[in-house]
């Protein structure tokens, strides 16, 4: 995979964790491993989000250790080693010599030598960071390290006595885009806005989704770019109303809209983008009217999205706009201020604005400090994602507008003044979405 962050951006990330960690600690991270699919094959590999954020490393069976104030260097890698074997089966592996020359470790050893090097390394070390309880077989190991060294204390071995959690320091740091991530998730942005450009203009009805789906993948893989950041959901009409859909093997059918959720992962960086289209081009008058009102919802919590503003803020926009506008057109009824609290709206839209997006599509970040809502901060990058669903059983509301299911996504980073849209390149109006379909038909 190509690498738009230069080495020097991954040696500064180091720099300012070792900077947060106390003297006479160690951080350890794993790499992800490959996972079987089935006999011996596995699933395309992935690496592990933290463990990427710090080194650039994309290879399985990788530990990193930080070690801040070690006369050899604070940096170490455990890799697999070279093997001319394994090599002419399953590719180049960088090995420990590579992780010296060109990820700029200060020492690196065969993964298999762990064991032997572990308790060397964490000697007199009192506090490890890592990610206790997220990786059984992780914690395993930890557990077997220390163990070990306990039976060396005769030799005056001294194991780390405090296990600390690693993801605080973490989580904050990725939470806040410097400028060359902002860069990557612009282009991230740009390119998914394009295949759903490109999917609205390939749908006809009898299409199928998974093909609508393709049409998305094609075109991330003509810009370089394989892989998509999560599972991309192409829900026809009532498929449209389960959130997280992906069978995406029904026919579209005239008359119906299509919810399209797919984002590249471009240099590890996601993209989340949400549009709902009529599948013959032209939207019904109930479509239209429940369109318009996400939209209306999205715009206005897009304006709010600027540096001060809570987080939960936003989404509580996102209700008092769906709740209104539900009560104008006759699916809900009752006081306005009584349905919020009630949460009434909930059987329409029963997910939240959005969440944080960064290297994983559902970033790490909190979202509250010191039990409040966090105020929005310049770099943080965003999803603003309101829906309406009606399920195509809820006898309670009039049948013209059962089964109709919408979201409509955009990424926002906050700015100093405001917010950035990086997901602008696909319309969204009745009218404009309306247009390019009928030119793409003619
Ligand atoms: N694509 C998953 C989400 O929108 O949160
Ligand atoms: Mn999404
Ligand atoms: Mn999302």
């Amino acid at each position: 995979m190509s690498q738009r962050i230069e080495a020097e951006v991954f040696a500064g990330r180091r720099a300012r964790l070792l900077a947060q960690l106390p003297a006479g600690s160690a951080l350890l991270l794993s790499s992800a491993q490959l996972q079987t699919r089935n006999h011996d094959v596995e699933y395309p590999f992935r690496q592990d989000s933290n463990f990427y954020y710090l080194t650039g490393f994309d290879e399985p069976d990788a530990l990193l250790l930080l070690l801040p104030g070690r006369e050899g260097g604070e940096y170490v890698l455990f890799c697999q080693d070279r093997d001319p074997e394994m090599e002419i089966w399953h590719g180049y592996r960088t090995g420990p010599e590579g992780c010296r020359s060109r990820y700029g470790a200060d020492d690196a050893w065969p993964i298999d030598q762990v064991d032997e090097q572990m308790p060397l390394l964490l000697d007199g070390r009192s506090r490890l960071y890592y990610r206790l309880g997220h990786d059984q077989d992780l914690d395993n190991r930890v557990h077997d390290w220390l163990n070990a060294m306990r039976l060396q204390a005769r030799q005056g071995i001294r194991p780390p006595s405090e296990l600390v959690l690693v993801d605080p320091q973490l989580n904050e740091m990725r939470l806040f885009k410097a400028p060359e991530e902002q860069a990557v998730m612009r282009k991230a942005g740009e390119l998914s806005a394009e295949a759903h450009v490109k999917a609205m203009q390939a749908c006809r009805p009898g299409v199928f989704e998974y093909q609508l789906e393709a049409v998305i993948s094609h075109h991330f893989a003509m810009h370089g770019c394989r892989q998509s950041a999560y599972p991309s959901i192409v829900g026809g009409g009532a498929n449209g109303c389960v959130l997280h859909y992906t069978n995406n093997d029904q026919p579209l059918n005239d008359g119906d809209l299509v919810l399209i959720d797919a984002g590249i992962e471009l240099d590890y960086y996601a993209a989340d983008i949400t549009r709902t289209f009529p599948v013959n081009g032209r939207f019904s008058d109930e479509q239209k009217a429940l369109y318009e009102l996400v939209l209306k919802a999205q715009q206005a919590c897009i304006e709010l999205c600027r540096p001060g503003v809570l987080w939960d803020r936003v989404h509580e926009r996102s209700v008092e706009v769906l709740t209104d506008g539900l009560i104008e057109l006759g699916i809900l009824t009752g006081e306005r201020d009584e349905l919020i609290d009630s949460g009434a709206y909930r059987d329409f839209y029963m997910h939240r604005i959005g969440h944080w997006l960064g290297l994983d599509v559902h970033d790490v970040g909190d979202y509250k400090v010191d039990g409040e809502w966090r105020p929005l901060q310049p770099g943080m990058v965003m999803t603003v994602e309101p829906g309406l669903y009606i399920a195509p059983d809820n006898t309670r509301v009039d049948a013209r507008w059962r089964g109709i299911g919408i979201r409509i996504e955009d990424n926002v980073l906050i700015t100093d003044d405001g917010c950035e849209l990086l997901t602008d390149g696909v319309p969204k109006t009745v009218a404009e979405i309306e247009a390019l379909m009928a030119q793409a038909q003619q």
